[in-house]
């Protein structure tokens, strides 16, 4: 039954989902002047508590300045200039800013970027409504398609000129067009990674990620008193299997090296995230555009799945300025291909540190020895560190949505 209250009933941009690409979107494009309603299926609470990869590129930083959600941000954001790799205990810096001519990273939490986001949409007069679980979407083919959601135990229906899935791996978005319409293409890999939140000091300046013979492990961090850590585990694992005693051990021989020790504290949190690559072509039907992770999700080990919900949603919402302000819908017919060359780029690179630090029992001694000479490579030769750089920063994957992509083995092959 539709209900007769204040609820709008239509906007310009109906937006599927609370992560970083709704949220983003709709702050940019209030501050064109175009309206949206964010239809959101959990709690506000829940959405700003989940825990997730920490890296921003200097794009996702400038775009959230750009969105004026940066002031926490800037203040509290960890600026890195380099990256160590490790391979069973031997250490190598990729030097991000000289090989970059000055591009770095920053460590800043996904719940805290959700949180200034929320803020700011709603400090704003944005229209955020939470526990909305939308349920279907219509008149995708018209001129004026509607998204059906349930909210406070009623259905409503909400009218726009574009529908913007950004509802994550597991939203309905994809599921709008008829079947068969997006092709899929994907790979599950055989190992997770159980993260800790642990509230000590890093151990480190940097981010350690470590080959060892017993798995892969990260050391990152989230403030000057807390530090994240992950250790491959086995997809059958629960978090049970890992009391903290056995999560220290193994982090203390996979991240370990000469003249380092690392610090122990306790541990605050405990998750066990999958590892999958997944890809949707096109990334638009007719008034639907996907952004974020309902179109595309990566292994966390380049840091990358938030800055590719954030390079998605700066070209939708330059196509869809591109339309209110000009008239002009050549971008909005562009979107898919220009999304897809850079997530092409992103999920090579991150497929690539993935198969390089990660550790699989019974693997065959040949591929071993592939995985050690990767690694040589890139102790051995800048050119091949560079190119580690400009994807880890984000140029590689900036120039390929400009159309100059170049695949890190044409680089090898080339510079070395
Ligand atoms: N109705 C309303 N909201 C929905 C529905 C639905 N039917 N289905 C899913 N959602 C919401 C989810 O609850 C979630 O909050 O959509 C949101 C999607 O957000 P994210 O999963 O954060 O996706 P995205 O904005 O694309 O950001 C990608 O987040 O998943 C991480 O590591 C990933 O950093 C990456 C980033
Ligand atoms: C994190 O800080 O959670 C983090 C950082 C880099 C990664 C993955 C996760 O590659």
């Amino acid at each position: 039954m539709e209900t007769h209250d204040s609820r709008p009933r239509r906007t310009q941009v109906g937006i599927i989902g609370a992560g970083p690409a709704g949220l983003l979107l709709s702050q940019l494009l209030h501050q064109q002047g175009i309206t949206s309603v964010v239809l959101e299926n959990r709690s506000r609470e829940r959405v700003e508590t989940r825990q997730r990869a920490g890296l921003l590129e200097q794009n996702t930083v400038d775009l959230l300045r750009e969105a004026g959600a940066a002031a926490r941000l800037d203040r509290l954001g960890l600026v890195h200039d380099g990256v160590l790799l490790s391979y069973n205990g031997r250490r190598h810096r990729v030097a991000l800013s000289e090989l970059t001519s000055g591009s770095h990273v920053t460590i800043y939490a996904q719940p805290e970027v959700i949180k200034d986001l929320i803020t700011r949409r709603l400090e704003t007069g944005g229209t955020i409504f939470f526990e909305a679980d939308a349920t279907g979407i219509e008149g995708l083919e018209t001129d004026s398609p509607t998204i059906h959601y349930s909210h406070e135990g009623e259905t409503h229906a909400l009218q726009c000129d574009f529908v913007a899935g950004c509802d994550g791996f597991h939203g309905i978005s994809r599921q709008a067009a008829p079947a068969g319409f997006f092709k899929t293409y994907d790979k599950i890999y055989p190992y997770c990674w159980l993260g800790i939140l642990a509230r000590v000091a890093p151990s480190t300046d940097e981010l350690i990620y470590a080959f060892h013979e017993r798995g892969f492990a990260l050391h990152s961090m989230r403030s000057s008193e807390i530090s994240r850590l992950y250790v491959q585990c086995d997809p059958a694992d629960t978090v049970e299997d890992w009391p903290d005693a056995r999560i220290w051990e193994e982090l203390h021989l996979r991240l370990g090296t000469a003249n380092w020790t690392l610090q122990e504290g306790p541990i605050l949190e405990k998750t066990i995230t999958p590892m999958r690559s997944f890809v949707t072509e096109p990334m638009q039907y007719q008034r639907l555009f996907l952004a974020g992770d309902a179109a595309h999700i990566v292994p966390p080990t380049g840091g990358k799945g938030l800055n590719m919900a954030a390079a998605d949603t700066k070209t939708l919402f330059d196509a869809l300025r591109a339309y209110y302000q000009d008239a002009d819908s050549t971008l909005l017919h562009n979107y898919s291909a220009a999304c897809l060359r850079r997530v092409w780029r992103v999920q090579e690179f991150s497929n690539y540190m993935t198969e390089m630090l990660h550790q699989l029992p019974g693997k065959p001694a040949f591929d071993q020895h592939l995985q050690q000479s990767r690694f040589d490579l890139l102790t051995t030769c800048e050119a091949a560190s560079r190119v580690v750089a400009e994807n880890y920063v984000g140029i590689a994957s900036q120039r390929a949505s400009e159309g100059v992509a170049a695949t890190i083995s044409e680089n090898l092959g080339l510079s070395c």
